[in-house]
């Protein structure tokens, strides 16, 4: 009878889940009360536990599972130490542990932590396998490689993935037929170039700051208005000095562009051709595609401009853009009226440029690229060879002031190929 009723204790305890007394019972002393074990079978060898009894004998040891067993009786009675208690901590990073469903970020990828199938105490780490914008491999090959060029990890662009890099800090749509027929201007002129030119020098007032086009492909709306600004300043020598703003051609022209997800040049350059671009003060840029505030007549004041200082009342325009592809021709070009476009191609090494003379590396990622619309300003020489002074659109704290210097005279990264220049027209302000 009494054997009986102790199987019974037997099922119930193995009935229970964790087949363990609950939690903090087990570190609690039974057989230790009165460090006494028994021989065979001795019921009276026992202490109670909860609302049952546990037992310090022999017996309760004689089959493969010993639940009636008290905690402590392996270690005081058969002095087996047990094994510090299995805390159950899934997935592992570094030093520090992760329960199932824990996220952590890997640059620009999430990983979770799932369970395993295949190990039911354990979890594994599932990880997005996307190509982050900053590359270990570019910032330590570059700068092992001596280039020409450093390259650094941007805080504001790590744990960013590369296609978003491509698509919100370029933002050029492919060069269409019809862009390629841009008329070419060609001046051959023979005359000798000085080593170095810096329109920021020789027009000291009218060159524009530096823009961040933030996470929005703006590049080819910002070069633009950039562009335009310093060439009023210069072209009306200082009495049309405004800082035009993108925000004209990311929120107006929108027939054929797509806003924050590219432009073509082309069509952009045609627009504040005929339509005509709005300043800072009126329209604030915002790295968005915002209402348009254009009105019919293309005044400034129906546009909701505040008269303010302006010389003029309608629409900031230009003529048309022509088109540069010689060394030379883009030298003249900017020493005569300043600034010009230029549609390079970006790999993701670019992204990581830190000051120097750019060359592509065979480091990063050279198959996903992008075009890019920058300013250049200038040039330069120095013992590492030529180079173009270029103004980009990631803000200042990026590069060179938010300049870069690229390797002039070989089309490095296509720089040479599709240039742009354009005249303000600056003849209502002549005409006060
Ligand atoms: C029971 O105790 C003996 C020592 O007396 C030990 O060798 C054996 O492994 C124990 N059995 C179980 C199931 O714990
Ligand atoms: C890059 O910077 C981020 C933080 O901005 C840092 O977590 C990461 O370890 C850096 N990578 C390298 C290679 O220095
Ligand atoms: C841009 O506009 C969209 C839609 O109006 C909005 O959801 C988004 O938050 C805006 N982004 C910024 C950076 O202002
Ligand atoms: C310059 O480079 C670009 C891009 O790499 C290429 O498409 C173009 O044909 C090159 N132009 C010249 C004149 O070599």
């Amino acid at each position: 009878m009494e054997n009986i009723t102790r199987l019974l204790f037997l099922f119930a305890a193995l009935s229970a889940a964790a087949a363990y007394w609950r939690p903090g019972l087990e570190n609690q002393p039974y057989c230790a009360i009165d460090n006494r074990c028994c021989k065979n079978r001795e019921d009276d060898c026992s202490h109670r536990i909860l609302d049952t009894i546990c037992y310090c004998d022999e017996f309760c040891n004689r089959s493969r599972t010993h639940d009636d067993c008290c905690p402590d009786y392996e270690e005081v009675c058969l002095g087996i130490v047990p094994p510090p208690p299995l805390t159950r901590q899934p997935c592992r990073h570094h030093n520090d542990f992760y329960e199932i469903g824990d996220k952590r970020q890997d640059n620009c990828n999430t990983c979770q932590c799932i369970a395993d199938e295949n190990n039911p105490n354990g979890g594994r780490w599932s990880c997005e396998k996307d190509e982050c914008l900053m590359s270990d491999e570019v910032v330590n090959g570059v700068s092992r490689a001596g280039l020409g060029w450093r390259a650094r990890n941007y805080t504001q662009f790590y744990g960013k993935k590369l296609q978003d890099g491509i698509k919100f800090k370029l933002g050029t749509l492919p060069l269409t037929a019809e862009t390629q027929r841009m008329v070419p201007i060609r001046y051959e002129k023979d005359i000798a170039y000085p080593n170095n030119f810096d329109s920021r020098t020789r027009w000291p007032q009218f060159i524009s700051p530096i823009v961040d086009q933030g996470w929005c492909g703006s590049d080819w709306a910002v070069s633009i208005a950039s562009i335009a600004s310093d060439r009023f300043a210069i072209q009306s020598n200082g009495a049309e000095r405004m800082i035009l703003s993108p925000q004209s051609l990311l929120s107006c022209n929108r027939r054929q562009q797509k806003g924050c997800e590219g432009g073509h040049i082309d069509v952009a350059w045609n627009f504040a051709r005929n339509e005509g671009l709005l300043d800072e003060e009126c329209f604030p840029y915002t790295a968005n595609v915002t209402r348009c505030p254009f009105k019919p007549r293309g005044s400034l004041i129906q546009d909701g401009c505040r008269p303010a200082v302006r010389r003029r009342t309608s629409r900031y325009k230009v003529g048309p853009p022509g088109r540069l592809d010689k060394e030379q021709d883009i030298m003249f070009d900017i020493m005569e009226s300043g600034p010009v476009q230029a549609v390079m191609t970006v790999y993701q090494d670019f992204f990581h440029y830190q000051d120097g003379i750019y060359r592509r590396s065979p480091y990063g990622n050279n198959r996903y690229q992008g075009l890019h619309s920058v300013r250049i300003v200038g040039w330069g020489e120095d013992y590492q060879g030529k180079y173009w002074i270029v103004a980009n659109s990631w803000g200042r704290e990026w590069g060179e002031n938010g300049y870069f210097r690229i390797a002039r005279g070989d089309n490095e990264s296509g720089i040479e190929s599709f240039i742009v220049t354009v005249l303000a027209d600056v003849t209502e302000a002549q005409r006060k």
